[in-house]
């Protein structure tokens, strides 16, 4: 079957053999039926760059559910399974009155793989609500638990993509989340700003999504409208000396802090500055909006998309002397 209705780049690539598990039972059933060293594990498909066609199984998790699993005055902790895309459930939070899940709004993808890559956007990243999750055993079917701790969240990074690549599948997530006193975080990008516009001095947390909502809606390409993964690449990190060399070159090049000898650089600004924002190049291109997305256009090849993200690698890399790595998983 074509795959390009399960990966939000719209790559029309095709899986010769595919089955989609709706219940653990079902996963195990397969899992323990099949050879596990040829499984392809798909979940929302949104972060990832598929360049040819899979010989493996293609396993498609679509494990729904969301239930509340305990509670007390201030907390509540949720579980939600693997298939249920993450923008839905960041709504069903919302619409407990839940916080804490409310400036990850919209990210494009499932609650099972939103803990691989540890999401993050507007100050806010998964592992700050995030208490644990089941998994499988891929070579034994056997379910265990990773707890936060277990999990080395780092920057856009878990376990699930380094020791334990391709060896669990995620089944369910648990957050602990606010149901009073919820800890806003509108001090990053464009929020207050945007509340400000719309006249909201004391937000909810609902506020704070919608303008999270409204910021990601005017720059990042909506994925059933124009083929894309969002960020293509990491902001790189680089050390205090290489940025004040930069500066000297670039006075108004952007950071954020890192560490106390290094500093985080918006990959999209060295993008833009390297004249590839807004270069289209027949079915794929940059973004016209946010340099870092890489987008489909109509039935673009992964090949040359990947292409054209080694030319972009290799001109960042000459420019600026800094290599910007591969956010999305090229398969
Ligand atoms: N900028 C440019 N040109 C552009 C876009 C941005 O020069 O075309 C510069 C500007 O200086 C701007 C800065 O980059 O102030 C930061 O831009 P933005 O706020 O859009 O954030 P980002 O660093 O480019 C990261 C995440 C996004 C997340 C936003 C908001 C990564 C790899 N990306 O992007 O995450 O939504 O911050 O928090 O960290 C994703 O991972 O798929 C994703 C979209």
């Amino acid at each position: 079957i074509s795959l390009k209705s399960f990966n939000t780049f719209g790559i029309d690539v095709n899986a010769k053999y595919f089955v989609s598990a709706s219940t653990v039972d079902d996963l195990k059933q397969v899992l323990a039926l099949t050879n596990h060293k040829n499984k392809f594990i798909l979940g929302g498909g949104s972060n990832m760059l598929l360049t040819k066609d899979i010989d493996e199984l293609v396993i498609h998790i679509n494990l729904k559910g969301i239930s509340v699993i305990s509670e007390d005055e201030n907390h509540a902790l949720v579980k939600a399974n693997a298939g249920e895309n993450w923008h839905e459930f960041v709504l069903w939070t919302l619409n407990q009155d839940y916080g804490g899940l409310e400036n990850l709004s919209l990210i494009p993808g499932n609650v099972g793989t939103a803990p691989i890559q540890n999401i993050g956007a507007y100050g806010v990243e998964l592992k700050d609500t995030f208490v644990s999750c089941e998994t499988i055993l891929i070579s034994s079917g056997e379910m265990s638990s990773f707890f936060k701790d277990q999990c080395n969240f780092g920057y856009r990074d878990s376990i699930f993509k380094n020791e334990a690549k391709g060896t669990y599948i995620i089944t369910s997530v648990i957050f602990k989340l606010t149901k009073k006193n919820h800890q806003l975080n509108t001090k990053y990008g464009a929020i207050e700003t945007e509340l400000e516009k719309i006249g909201i001095k004391t937000p909810t947390i609902k506020d704070v999504s919608n303008a999270v909502i409204s910021i990601r809606q005017s720059k990042l390409p909506d994925p059933k409208v124009l083929g894309n993964s969002g960020s293509f690449f990491k902001n790189p990190i680089i050390s205090l000396e290489h940025f004040n060399k930069l500066k000297d070159n670039f006075p108004e090049i952007p950071c954020y802090p890192a560490s106390e000898k290094t500093v985080k650089v918006p990959a999209a600004w060295l993008i833009e500055k390297a004249g590839f924002k807004g270069k289209r190049f027949g079915n794929y291109g940059v973004h016209t909006k946010q340099a870092l997305v890489l987008v489909n256009y109509g039935n673009a090849d992964g090949s040359d998309i990947l292409a054209l993200a080694k030319i972009i690698q290799k001109t960042i890399l000459r420019l600026f002397n800094i290599s910007i790595e591969v956010e999305v998983n090229i398969l």
